[in-house]
């Protein structure tokens, strides 16, 4: 357990945050205006597609996520297909197939009601620390501190945290969770609305403030409700702040990819299995960077198969990989006669169906390193 920092003078900090934000909170096509009431499915749709994903890159996905699934029911009742589509391109595919059981299981198993306490959100599908606390924050206004990235560098440096990630959150956690205790009564220094009865104002201020002010490099301690308050700011070391323990090199991983055209124009694609890295996804045929599953194509079509140019480099959180393609036309010019049968499970695929065709990002690199 940390050792406990001035706690009042936190809580004045509180209070000017939800001052500041009161007044600067940036419009989100998930959040509540303040006169209205939070919806828990679009809460938990949000924070889940938010998860190592930037705020402008999720709202597209959110807004067709919104309009093709408009309930909880009606993602519940989607097929697989349809929501890994949805999905693709946003990356971390485990989230989406977790976000279909979490819907099915809340419809099956909780009369399509998310429940409001962080511990009972922690069991659902998908729903780690950091989620049951934001949705139980934002959705419910419970009493749970969400701490992200954001929220972990702005209360870094505010009480002037050295501790280096990823050792940092839990010290963070201990902080976060104390800006929510109500003070005791003769410390009471605020007519209304006091912090401890805002949890979510205060986590998606913190987000805000980090978003928008004080951001990883050059922070704009200017325009910041707490320049007064900071302590990495007065110390002058806001900048060096999260700090984090070294980086470790990506580990290189290198494959080749085979885009397998037939006399319609139509491309052989099969389907990822349902579990680990892009499950469930569609894939072209590939070998030599994923052990378990190498596609033996190239052996069915020991064919001259045309290299092509360049290469496609796409980097997975644990390691960066390239890929080198090659291209063979079905046709009896190429020596390859129809009718050739495709190994079970493939599918032929037509250039202009793989919009709607559940092609994660190093796939949609390969399509673009193919057709341009
Ligand atoms: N990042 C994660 N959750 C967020 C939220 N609710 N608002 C803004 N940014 C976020």
């Amino acid at each position: 357990m940390p050792e406990r920092k001035n706690i009042l003078a936190e809580k004045q900090a509180a209070q000017k945050l939800l001052g500041w934000y009161d007044r600067h909170r940036r419009v989100l096509p998930w959040r509540a205006l303040p006169d209205e009431t939070p919806d828990p499915y679009c809460v938990w749709l949000s924070e889940i597609m938010l998860q190592q994903t930037t705020v402008v890159t999720v709202k597209p996905y959110y807004e067709k996520f919104l309009t093709l699934f408009p309930t909880l029911q009606d993602l519940a009742a989607a097929p697989d297909d349809a929501v890994m589509t949805a999905w693709a391109g946003l990356g971390y595919y485990s989230r989406a197939r977790n976000l279909l059981k979490c819907a099915r299981t809340l419809v099956a198993e909780h009369d399509g009601i998310f429940p409001q306490e962080e511990s009972a959100l922690l069991t659902l599908p998908g729903i780690g620390p950091y989620t049951a606390a934001a949705i139980a924050a934002i959705a419910f206004n419970q009493q749970a501190a969400p701490v992200d990235g954001n929220i972990e560098r702005v209360l870094a440096r505010l009480l002037a945290l050295t501790t280096p990630l990823p050792k940092l959150k839990a010290e963070v956690k201990t902080y976060a969770a104390q800006l929510l205790e109500p003070d005791a009564p003769q410390n009471r220094l605020y007519d209304n609305r006091p912090p401890h009865t805002r949890p979510g104002d205060i986590a998606q201020a913190m987000m805000d403030l980090g978003a928008t002010i004080c951001t990883p490099k050059r922070p704009n301690c200017l325009l910041c409700p707490w320049q007064e308050d900071c302590a990495a700011k007065r110390q002058g070391i806001e900048e060096t702040l999260p700090r984090r323990a070294p980086k470790k090199p990506k580990p290189e991983r290198q494959g080749t990819v085979w885009w397998l055209e037939n006399e319609k124009g139509e491309v052989l694609m099969h389907r990822r299995p349902e579990k680990g890295l892009l499950g469930g996804m569609m894939m072209l045929p590939s070998a030599g960077w994923d052990p378990d599953n190498d596609s033996t194509l190239r052996d069915i079509l020991p064919h001259d198969w045309t290299p092509l140019a360049g290469s496609v480099v796409h980097v997975f959180t644990h390691f960066r990989l390239t890929l080198k393609v090659e291209r063979l036309i079905l046709t009896p010019l190429t020596g390859a006669p129809p009718p050739f049968e495709p190994p079970a499970a493939h599918i032929w695929v037509h250039p202009k169906d793989f919009h709607d065709t559940a092609l994660p990002s190093v796939m949609r690199k390969v399509v673009t390193h193919v057709l341009g």
